[in-house]
């Protein structure tokens, strides 16, 4: 069997930095992943995230969704750039927006997104902060299957780890050093099932 049979289309949503799809484009590229990135889809067109994505050739999807009447509307030209990639998994990495039912329904089980505490604590934009601020003790990432709610959805794989400090910036570094392997393996696992 040939590499490209097996290789399956991911697309990559993020809103800011984009360093998970920079682990997730470099995997690709280096065949840790037997996927390639067919998509970068992101709501900040001046997001770092866009010229990484052009630094990796990858195909993306920059928009303003002030230039939307709706969400459904933005996420129908999204799908239809999904549909015409041949995606087989969304992963969010950072994407700060709720998916609705538009996307929800076509890609059922095949939207994952990562989130930096251990869910269900902590959820939403500022999880490392607020984690910091109520003095766990055990941090950790967690990647699962999405819902329509805010980083809700089955659980797919956590990691955790022991910081007994303060400083938001060291778990920050932890984390992610720990979600851009985690992604990964997960990542893996899913289209290696399919
Ligand atoms: C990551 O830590 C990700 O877990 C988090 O945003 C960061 C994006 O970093 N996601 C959430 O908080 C989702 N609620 P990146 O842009 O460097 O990949």
């Amino acid at each position: 069997m040939g590499l490209n049979t097996q290789q399956k289309n991911i697309a990559v949503f993020a809103s800011g930095n984009g360093s998970n799809f920079e682990a997730i484009a470099g995997a690709c590229e280096r065949g840790e992943l037997a996927a390639r990135v067919a998509l970068m889809v992101c709501d900040h067109p001046d997001a770092y995230v866009v010229q990484r994505a052009a630094h990796h050739g990858v195909q993306t999807f920059a928009f303003d969704p002030k230039n939307y009447n709706t969400k459904a509307d933005y996420e129908a030209q999204i799908l239809q750039l999904l549909d015409a990639q041949n995606i087989d998994l969304v992963c969010l990495a950072g994407y700060m927006r709720l998916i609705s039912k538009v996307l929800l329904d076509q890609y059922e089980g095949r939207i994952i997104n990562i989130h930096p505490s251990l869910l269900p604590a902590f959820k939403g934009a500022h999880a490392i902060e607020q984690a910091v601020d109520y003095g766990v003790k055990v941090f950790g990432v967690t990647v699962h299957f999405i819902d329509s709610t805010m980083d809700g959805g089955r659980i797919i794989a956590q990691r955790a780890f022991a910081y007994e400090g303060s400083d938001a910036s060291e778990v920050e570094r932890r984390i992610h050093e720990i979600e851009h392997k985690l992604y990964i393996d997960v990542i893996q696992q899913i289209i290696t099932q399919k």
